[in-house]
């Protein structure tokens, strides 16, 4: 009879979320991208004197953070089922403010056919490196372990790529594995007919998340 205990579940799922999202870990994933993507080993300064790394990492926590206090709220104010709704309308706005404040691209984004939200279905350059992290969290590696930084062979216009990986943990079952009860079924149902993100199983890769930074601008040709 008390709810306390489903309650605390989805808390700790949205706490998870933002944790996993970067907000706990991007300082570490900054330094570690910073390893992966620099063959100097040792290179203390590397991620000061890295603009554009130090931009998305900088981007990632705001979205995670923001995420993270906002899915609280939504937690005290009304429980598990207004988390749904929260992700659903939230996230995405959060998400379109982090990228006009930061000057990035930035999102979240799973395999095709293991999403929630259409439009978060990896294309690109994203499916290409959510694809070698899946093979490598196969191979037994740790999803939340998963970093890719790139910052040359990019499209005109685009200095930095990073994308890291998304774990699921005990926490995300509630919304993502195989037995979502009824009522927060139900919510994610009414807002995601299609929904493809369920069934996850603790370690599974749930996703990644992905920051993508612009060159700086250069003054262009005047248009006509
Ligand atoms: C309260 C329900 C709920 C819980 C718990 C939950 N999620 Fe989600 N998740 C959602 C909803 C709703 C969306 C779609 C949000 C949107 O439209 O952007 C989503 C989307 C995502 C996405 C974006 C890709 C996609 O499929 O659309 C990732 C990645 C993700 N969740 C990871 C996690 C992880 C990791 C956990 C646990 C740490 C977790 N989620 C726990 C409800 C939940």
């Amino acid at each position: 009879m008390n709810p306390t205990p489903f309650r605390f579940t989805a808390l700790a799922a949205c706490l998870a979320i933002a944790t996993t999202a970067g907000c706990a870990r991007l300082p570490a994933a900054a330094a570690t991208a910073s390893d992966a993507g620099t063959p100097t080993p040792a290179a203390p300064v590397a991620a000061d004197n890295d603009a554009g790394l130090a931009r998305a990492s900088a981007a990632a926590m705001a979205f995670s953070s923001q995420l993270r206090s906002e899915l609280l709220a939504a937690m005290a104010a009304g429980g598990p089922v207004a988390a749904v709704d929260v992700c659903h309308t939230r996230a995405p706005r959060i998400a379109g403010m982090v990228m006009t404040e930061h000057g990035v691209q930035l999102g979240r984004v799973a395999l095709p056919g293991r999403n929630r939200n259409p439009a978060q279905a990896a294309d690109d350059w994203r499916l290409a490196t959510l694809q070698v992290f899946q093979q490598a969290v196969d191979a037994g590696a740790p999803a939340a372990e998963q970093v890719s930084v790139v910052r040359d062979g990019l499209p005109d216009g685009v200095a930095l790529r990073m994308m890291r990986g998304i774990a699921t943990e005990p926490a995300c079952l509630a919304c993502h594995g195989s037995e979502v009860a009824g009522p927060v079924r139900a919510a994610i149902a009414k807002r995601y007919p299609g929904d493809q993100a369920t069934g996850f199983a603790v370690g599974d890769l749930r996703g990644a998340l992905w920051v993508e930074v612009p060159t700086p601008a250069a003054p262009g040709p005047a248009a006509p």
